[in-house]
């Protein structure tokens, strides 16, 4: 494995280069060590990675795991929807593990609030789809984000002021019964909400800042951020497999967008790849495996989703797409995970061909290097050829030139 010292970068996103669950968890909580603030930028409780720190094992959501730490900051940013029951819940466990977070975990102001009505408008969205649904998480990502663009969303800042929340949320939930009964059918149940979210909002309000200029102070002053993406470039919303893909910008761009942060002030972005792919949900998987040999990856890898627990559709590493993510992400170096799992299973690859893309790999290995085109959709029967001996150490990195 690299040392810390091959991340000497001030500012570096954290990326997931394919369909998520790469394992972005494991590399920021080890990289955290060297970093003053991990901040996240989008998504919401649809992400999830499970750490062990000490004795104690915590499946975070929301709250990045850098607060582990002691001393370090985590920051939820603007581009992060966030249900705020979640997160008191994540503070819940923190708490009960003596994880002192004052003064050390921020949410923006900016963020975007997830309300139950979203969830049950998604529920019925999906419904209505069939066949075609995208399979989502159900946390009511998409439709938050759909008001936030809607310029009709309410944020986290909002509950700073019981009167002005109050009034907001009426306005909103009366246009939603009305679009939910003439679409879906159904009445919105919204039976105590208000009281509930500024209830909430008490528990969250010593969190709340300007997120933005937390980071942007911060790196004036010389200290470290790391860049926590979730998801991962396959499920960006501009870029990914539209429109089987997540609501927000999962690219290393989003972390500008998502947390006020200047291009310019990024040093570099890391991408974080599996050994195979898998992808959770519906949509386009050029290099799926078949049935039987997902099934001895799925339960070797134990790929299971950490948030819905749905077992994970399985494939062959396609090199097509990671160099499509190198592209799209800017990324300076990628990860690899999971090759422990992969021992005994003939590792193959999908696709091919990423120019001056070569493997540095323990040195029993030696570099390695891709040299053959092909097309992420292509269904020439050689796409797949073994590339790789298979017992490597857990992660290694690939450099790209
Ligand atoms: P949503 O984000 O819940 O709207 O789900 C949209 C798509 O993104 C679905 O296919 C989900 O399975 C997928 N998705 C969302 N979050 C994750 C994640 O953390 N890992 C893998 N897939 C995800």
């Amino acid at each position: 494995m690299q040392s810390r010292r091959d991340f000497p970068m001030k500012s570096i996103v954290v990326v997931g280069a394919q369909w998520g669950d790469e394992g972005k968890g494991k590399v920021v909580d080890y990289l955290a060590a060297s970093f003053d603030y991990i901040a996240r930028c989008a998504g919401g409780h649809n992400a999830g990675h499970t750490v062990i720190f000490g004795n104690d094992r915590f499946v975070l959501q929301l709250i990045p795991c850098g607060i582990l730490r002691p001393g370090k900051h985590a920051v939820i940013g603007s581009g992060v929807v966030v249900d705020p029951a979640a997160l008191v819940a994540e503070l819940d466990t923190l708490a009960k593990s003596g994880i002192d977070i004052t003064g050390r975990l921020h949410l923006s102001n900016r963020a975007h609030l997830i309300f139950p009505y979203h969830r049950q408008m998604e529920k019925a969205a999906e419904a209505a789809r069939g066949e075609a649904k995208i399979g989502t998480t159900s946390r009511g990502i998409g439709p938050t984000y759909e008001d936030k663009m809607a310029r009709h969303g309410i944020r986290v800042g909002d509950l700073l002021n019981a009167g002005r929340f109050r009034e907001k949320l009426e306005r909103v939930i009366s246009d939603k019964d009305a679009v939910c009964r003439a679409t879906y059918g159904v009445p919105l149940d919204t039976e105590g909400m208000a009281e509930q979210y500024l209830a909430l909002g008490e528990r969250i309000r010593p969190l709340i800042a300007d997120s933005s200029e937390l980071i942007n102070d911060a790196l004036d002053a010389g200290k470290s951020v790391l860049f926590e993406g979730a998801q991962g470039t396959m499920l960006d919303i501009d870029f990914g497999t539209y429109p089987y893909v997540t609501s927000s910008n999962a690219i290393a761009g989003g972390a500008c967008t998502g947390l006020g942060v200047g291009p310019t002030r990024i040093n570099g972005v890391a991408g974080i790849t599996k050994a195979y792919t898998t992808r959770v949900g519906s949509g386009p998987f050029p290099t799926e495996m078949p049935d039987l040999e997902a099934k001895e990856l799925r339960d070797r890898g134990k790929e299971y989703g950490a948030v819905t627990g749905r077992p994970r559709r399985c494939g062959w590493l396609d090199l097509a797409e990671l160099r499509y993510a190198v592209r799209i992400n800017g990324i300076t170096t990628l990860v690899v995970q999971t090759i422990n799992i992969t021992n005994g299973i003939t590792l193959v690859v999908g696709t091919a061909s990423v120019p001056g893309l070569s493997i540095v790999t323990p040195a029993t290995i030696g570099p390695w290097t891709v040299n053959k085109a092909f097309s992420a959709n292509s269904e020439t029967p050689d796409r797949f050829r073994p590339i790789l001996p298979t017992s490597l150490a857990e992660m290694f990195t690939l450099r790209y030139r």
